[in-house]
């Protein structure tokens, strides 16, 4: 997928659920959405039916699947069964199905312990969104993960590939990491990678100590720390969509306005050399 245009997802994780975000969404050119199950006190699906049916059908929606309400609020599952039942409730509320649903953090199923256990678990639950995803319920599954380091090579080996791999994304995300997701999209021939959470949910001070703005090329020296942060997140790790949240259209307005920017490659390429090599001292 290198070279297509940079793709904004307009992630939902801590937002208000305000049909204006959606409308200015629309006219700034932003057509993809990203949801989960439990977003909005699992209401997130229902929020979006009730207040945008008209509006949905412009946008592709990626939804989440994995965390339930449970006993103590929410809990966590990879059962195959119940797994197929969210993504067909998901499709209920949303009143129409998702293009992508994502199986939701599931390291917060997978102990460590054995690898034999971990990964039957894990391969039921992608098994059953790979299912899904044959069965028309969605066109698209892949895995959404916080922390993939119990997603090693050997717990995907061979599992069915998953058509996106979503993981963090930007400068906030550490060389381990990074490494890891390369080793783990070539061996699991994963689809599309995309980003998420640039900010990491919003750490406003780190951009006024750090300046990203050297990673653009330079005719683009006019954006912001924040929109240089932004841009580049979609090399950290190469990504072709990066899910990003934001209540504020004009926010929303100057992110857009970051896509056209061009990242400097060469620089991304010293600065993960520079990581690298800093490990290693
Ligand atoms: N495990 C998972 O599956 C998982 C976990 C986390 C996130 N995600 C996905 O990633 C999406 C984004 O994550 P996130 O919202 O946690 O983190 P984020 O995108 O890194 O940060 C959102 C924060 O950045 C601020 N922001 C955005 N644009 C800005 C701008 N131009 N100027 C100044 N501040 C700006 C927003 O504030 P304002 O509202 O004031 O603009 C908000 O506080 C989620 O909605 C979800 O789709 C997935």
């Amino acid at each position: 997928m290198h070279g297509a245009d940079p793709r904004l997802v307009l992630g939902l994780h801590r937002s208000r659920h305000d049909r204006g975000l959606l409308t200015a969404a629309l006219d700034l050119g932003v057509t993809a959405l990203d949801t989960a199950a439990p977003y909005l006190g699992f209401r997130s699906h229902m929020a979006l039916s009730e207040m945008a049916a008209d509006l949905l059908p412009k946008f592709t929606l990626s939804t989440k699947v994995g965390f339930f309400p449970g006993a103590g609020g929410v809990e966590h599952s990879l059962d195959p069964g119940r797994l197929r039942l969210a993504v067909e409730e998901a499709a209920r509320e949303l009143g129409r199905e998702p293009d992508t649903v994502l199986l939701h953090n599931p390291e917060r199923s997978l102990t460590g312990l054995s690898l034999a256990d971990d990964r039957a678990l894990f391969g039921g639950a992608c098994a059953a969104l790979a299912e899904a995803a044959r069965d028309g319920l969605c066109q698209d599954w892949g895995v959404a993960s916080w922390d993939p380091r119990l997603l090693s090579r050997a717990r995907v080996e061979d599992l069915p590939s998953p058509d996106v791999l979503m993981v963090r994304a930007g400068f906030l995300v550490g060389i381990d990491l990074l490494d890891l997701v390369a080793v783990l999209r070539e061996v699991w021939k994963v689809g599309e990678t995309w980003g998420m959470s640039p900010f990491g949910g919003g750490h406003g001070k780190v951009w006024e100590e750090f300046d990203p703005r050297p990673f653009l090329r330079p005719h683009h020296g006019a954006l912001s720390r924040i929109q240089a942060a932004f841009r580049t997140s979609f090399h950290l790790p190469s990504a072709t969509a990066v899910a990003v949240g934001t209540d504020d259209s004009g926010h929303l307005a100057e992110l857009v306005q970051a896509l056209s920017a061009e990242v400097d490659t060469d620089a991304v390429s010293q600065y993960l050399h520079a990581l690298h090599s800093r490990r290693q001292n």
